[in-house]
């Protein structure tokens, strides 16, 4: 398992333990983080699990590398260089505690 720590915009941190091997996006919804929608169930489409990374995480999650990941990230609000669709953030052992900012709203 793995510890993953959600900050909600009013600073609160919700924290889950999760299998490898599912998305930041899947650990979320499954366990009701609120702020992560992932409107289309994980294909980079939707733009519903955009998230902050901790800059102390980057190194480990990578920004956002892909053209469709990039693209889809034009449709969130208030982009910054550590975001990242959450649903393309593979969850790993490497990430265990691994912290992601929710921004104000999604869309
Ligand atoms: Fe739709 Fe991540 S769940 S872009």
């Amino acid at each position: 398992m793995t510890t993953i720590n959600y900050v909600e915009p009013d600073g609160q941190t919700i924290t889950v333990n999760v299998e490898n091997g599912i998305s930041a996006m899947e650990a979320a919804v499954r366990n009701n983080v609120p702020g992560i929608d992932g409107d289309c169930g994980g294909a980079a489409a939707c733009a519903t699990c955009h998230v902050y990374v901790d800059p102390a995480w980057i190194a480990k999650t990578g920004t956002a590398s892909s053209d469709m990941e990039k693209s889809m990230l034009e449709f969130a609000e208030e982009v910054q260089d550590n975001s990242r669709l959450a649903c393309q953030i593979s969850i790993t052992d490497d990430l265990d505690g691994l912290v992601l900012k929710l921004p104000e709203k999604q869309h």
